[in-house]
């Protein structure tokens, strides 16, 4: 099929690719000429395993391009926006202006029967009135939230956990009459899902599971997955704070209650909480919607959430200034780990950034090193100060600090590290040291939520 994706970030490009590795012709449109260059050149703008690969695939396939140029999608049938929607300066709710942009850009080019597939992250509420707007000119809507997790973006977009398909529903005052267009229209947009259908044919045919739903529910699907993982890093930090308090070890409680197959395994990682691109965001927005739909308890919940989240940077900060034994002014703290989380090299609200950063403006002389992340890092945060190595970083420090959980930096033979400074207190933020080992090598290991 002839396909066109708006938008070529870190959703975006994915899917183009993927989606000519599924064997469509597929044109990438991006408004960044600098991100078009790179990835018609077949090279990822970012850091992901295997996207490279996929695209070299597709480019040399002749299924893939990627173009400035809005009008190249003239003749396809399906149109994927994958835009940005991150969240608004000054505000907890997101900023759809390019999913607004995007939608009048491509609508003078849309066939009459085209179907548009929203995947950005929006509010409730977002993709009904566009699709209306969108049925004026003949075309259909469907809502396809997409789940993507960074560092695994190539296998969860070709074996996704699940497919949802957010479907219209006659709206009143709408211009569009239901006339089926081309085949592939009609009330409750049906005959549009099975367009998508023949797009993820080999997907469906691989066995992910396909759920349809109106638009409200699919886009609340998106917000409730990644409000609920928050929420649940959220808990077991909570129970971290409890611990602390009580003596007890949170690893412990955390190892005890995944082996409840109700509770489950994944996202109950005590440590220094979430980051990133999109848990802090989307959490955010909801806590807007909540406000908005006049939901107090919800909103209660959900920024209690957010306010655990926000205390982790002062927790570890405290655990510092223990270690220190003495005041963060003047004291120099070896910081190792910047991304947001391990093999990846984004560091957008990036807790351990945050923590480096509040640790230099209580006037320590932080040396903050990453394996994958310090170019990111520099263009973001000039001002802190960087070191290329661990040993650099560790170089005359008073405190070491393991802030982001990269395997590289659990497996640092502590000796060693005990060979480049004269400090022997280590705060693992993450939870992740061998503690038996790097006690037995003279150091002492502060973790939130463990008894010292
Ligand atoms: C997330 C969602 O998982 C994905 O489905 C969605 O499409 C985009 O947002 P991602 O941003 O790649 O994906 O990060 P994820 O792997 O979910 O981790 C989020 C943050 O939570 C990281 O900072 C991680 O360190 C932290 N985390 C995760 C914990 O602190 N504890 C845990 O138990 C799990």
């Amino acid at each position: 099929m002839r396909i066109s994706v708006i938008g070529c970030g870190y959703l975006g490009s994915v899917h183009a690719a993927a989606m000519a590795w599924l064997g469509h012709e597929v044109v990438g449109v991006d408004i960044d000429p600098a991100k078009v260059e790179l990835l018609a050149a077949g090279r990822a703008p970012f850091y992901e395993p295997g996207l490279d690969d996929l695209l070299g695939r597709g480019l040399a396939d002749g299924r893939l391009s990627f173009t400035t140029e809005i009008g190249r999608v003239h003749d396809a049938a399906v149109h994927f926006v994958c835009v940005g929607t991150p969240q608004a300066p000054g505000s907890l709710a997101a900023d759809l202006s390019a999913l607004d942009l995007a939608a009048q850009a491509l609508i003078p080019h849309l066939r009459p029967g085209a179907l548009v597939v929203g995947k950005s992250t929006v509010p409730v509420g977002t993709a009904r009135p566009l699709a209306a707007g969108l049925a004026d000119v003949g075309a259909h809507l469907i809502w396809n939230p997409e789940f993507l997790r960074e560092g695994h973006s190539v296998h969860d977009t070709l074996a996704p956990d699940r497919i949802v398909y957010g479907l219209g529903r006659p709206w009143p005052g709408s211009l569009y009459d239901g006339t089926d267009v081309d085949g592939i229209g009609g009330w409750g947009g049906e005959a549009a899902a099975d367009v998508l259908d023949q797009v993820y044919a080999d997907l469906l045919a691989a066995g992910s599971p396909r759920l349809k739903m109106s638009y409200e529910s699919a886009e609340l699907v998106k917000a409730s997955a990644n409000s609920y993982l928050a929420l649940r890093v959220s808990f077991i930090n909570a129970i971290s704070d409890l611990a602390d308090a009580a003596g007890a070890d949170v690893f412990d409680v955390a190892a005890a209650l995944r082996l409840d197959q109700r509770i489950g395994r994944l996202f109950l990682e005590p440590g220094l909480g979430f980051g990133g691109g999109c848990l802090p965001k989307d959490l955010h927005s909801l806590i807007a919607q909540a406000e908005q739909l006049d939901a107090p308890l919800t909103k209660s919940l959900l920024s209690a959430a957010d306010q655990i989240n926000v205390a982790r940077r002062a927790r570890v900060v405290e655990l510092t200034q223990r270690a220190l034994d003495g005041p963060v002014a003047g004291s120099r703290v070896a910081v190792l780990g910047l991304a947001f989380k391990p093999h990846s090299s984004d560091v957008r609200n990036s807790q351990s950034i945050l923590v480096a950063e509040a640790l230099a403006a209580a006037g320590a002389e932080v040396a903050a090193t990453d394996p994958a992340a310090l170019p990111s890092a520099r263009a973001a945060h000039p001002a802190l100060n960087y070191a290329e190595t661990v040993a650099d970083a560790v170089r005359g420090a008073d405190v070491v600090l393991v802030a982001t959980e990269w395997p590289e930096y659990r497996e640092l033979d502590p000796a060693q590290v005990a060979s480049w400074t004269d400090a022997r207190q280590v705060v693992d933020a993450r939870g992740v040291l061998d503690r038996a080992a790097w006690t037995a090598a003279g150091w002492t290991v502060l973790t939130p939520g463990r008894p010292a």
